[in-house]
C-alpha cells in the first residue's frame, strides 16, 4: 500500500532532493525532443526541470499519491507537453514507450525492485536510458535508528506493534544484478553521502514530519504525530547535529535492445 503525502509541505520543504535531481539531470545529454517518463513526481519540481531540457518533447509524469498528482497537475496546467496520471509504478503501462525514464528520491520507497525495475523496462524503447537516485544502502541510518529507539518509548510503542518499515535501501551489487535481470545492459549504479543539515529543531522537526517518517506517523493517533516526530528531532539534536544522513543511490542504464 502507498502512502498518501502532505503536497503543500513537500513543495514547500523538497530543495534536497530538487537539488539533487537538478544535478542527476545535468549528467543526461538531451536533444531535446524525447518522450520522458517521470516515475514517482511528487509536485513536479523536478519534472519541471526536465522539461526544460525537453522544448520540443514530452513528460508523462506519474505518481501513487492523489495529493501529489493534483499538485503536478497544478503545476503544469496548460503544458501540452505533459500528462500527469495517478499509477502505483508497481502497476505501470504506458500506451507508447518512451526514451528515458528519470526517477528521483521514490525507488526506495517501493520493497519489490524487481518488479519495480521489470515494468520500467517495458516503458521504454529499447535503447531507452533509465536515469534514477534513491535513498540507497546505509541512508538516514541515524536517523532511522533514533526512530526506532522513539518508537519503542511507552507513549508510542503500542501504537508500532506489527508495524513495517517502509524503506527499501538497496544496495549498489543487488540493484546492478536486478537491473540486469530486467533486461537493463549498460548499467551504472554507485552510492554517496548527501549529508543534510537543519538551523533548528523547529525546521529539522518540520521536514522530518512530511519528508521522512509520514509512513510512522500514520500508525499514531492524531495529535501524537508532533509529539513523536518532535522526540526524534530532539534525539538527533542531543546527539550533536540536526543533520538527515542521507546516503544517495544513483542508477544509470540502458534498456536493452
Ligand atoms: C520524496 S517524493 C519524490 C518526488 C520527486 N520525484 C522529487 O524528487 O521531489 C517520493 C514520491 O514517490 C511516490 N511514490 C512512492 N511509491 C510509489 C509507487 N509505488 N508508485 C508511484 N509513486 C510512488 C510518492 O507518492 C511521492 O510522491
Amino acid at each position: 500500500m502507498t502512502m498518501e503525502w502532505n503536497a503543500a509541505e513537500y513543495e514547500v520543504l523538497a530543495a534536497p532532493m530538487t537539488g539533487w535531481g537538478a544535478r542527476l539531470l545535468g549528467r543526461v545529454g538531451l536533444r531535446g525532443d524525447e518522450a520522458a517518463l517521470d516515475a514517482g513526481c511528487g509536485t513536479g519540481r523536478v519534472t519541471e526541470m526536465l522539461l526544460e531540457r525537453l522544448p520540443e518533447g514530452s513528460v508523462l509524469a506519474v505518481d501513487a499519491s492523489a495529493a501529489m498528482v493534483e499538485a503536478a497537475r497544478g503545476r503544469f496546467a496548460g503544458d501540452r507537453r505533459v500528462r500527469v496520471e495517478r499509477v502505483d509504478l508497481l502497476e505501470l503501462e504506458v500506451a507508447e514507450p518512451v526514451d528515458l525514464v528519470l526517477s528521483t528520491a521514490t525507488f526506495h520507497w517501493i520493497h519489490d525492485h524487481e518488479r519495480l525495475f521489470g515494468r520500467l523496462a517495458a516503458a521504454l524503447k529499447p535503447g531507452g536510458r533509465l536515469v534514477a537516485q534513491c535513498g540507497g544502502y546505509g541512508n538516514i541510518s541515524r536517523v532511522r535508528a533514533v526512530a526506532r529507539e522513539v518508537m519503542e518509548e511507552e507513549r508510542f510503542r503500542p501504537y508500532f506493534e506489527g508495524w513495517e518499515d517502509p524503506w527499501n535501501f538497496a544496495g549498489e551489487g543487488e540493484t546492478r544484478a536486478r537491473l540486469e535481470d530486467a533486461g537493463f545492459g549498460e548499467v551504472e549504479v554507485w552510492t554517496h553521502d548527501e549529508p543534510t543539515g537543519f538551523g533548528s529543531f523547529g525546521e529539522l522537526a518540520r521536514y522530518l514530519k512530511t519528508v521522512v517518517l509520514g509512513r510512522h506517523l500514520e500508525a499514531l493517533p492524531e495529535g501524537e504525530d508532533d509529539a513523536f516526530v518532535g522526540r526524534v528531532a530532539s534525539r538527533l539534536g542531543e546527539e550533536g547535529a540536526l543533520v538527515v544522513d542521507y546516503a544517495r543511490l544513483n542508477i544509470l542504464a540502458r534498456r536493452v535492445a
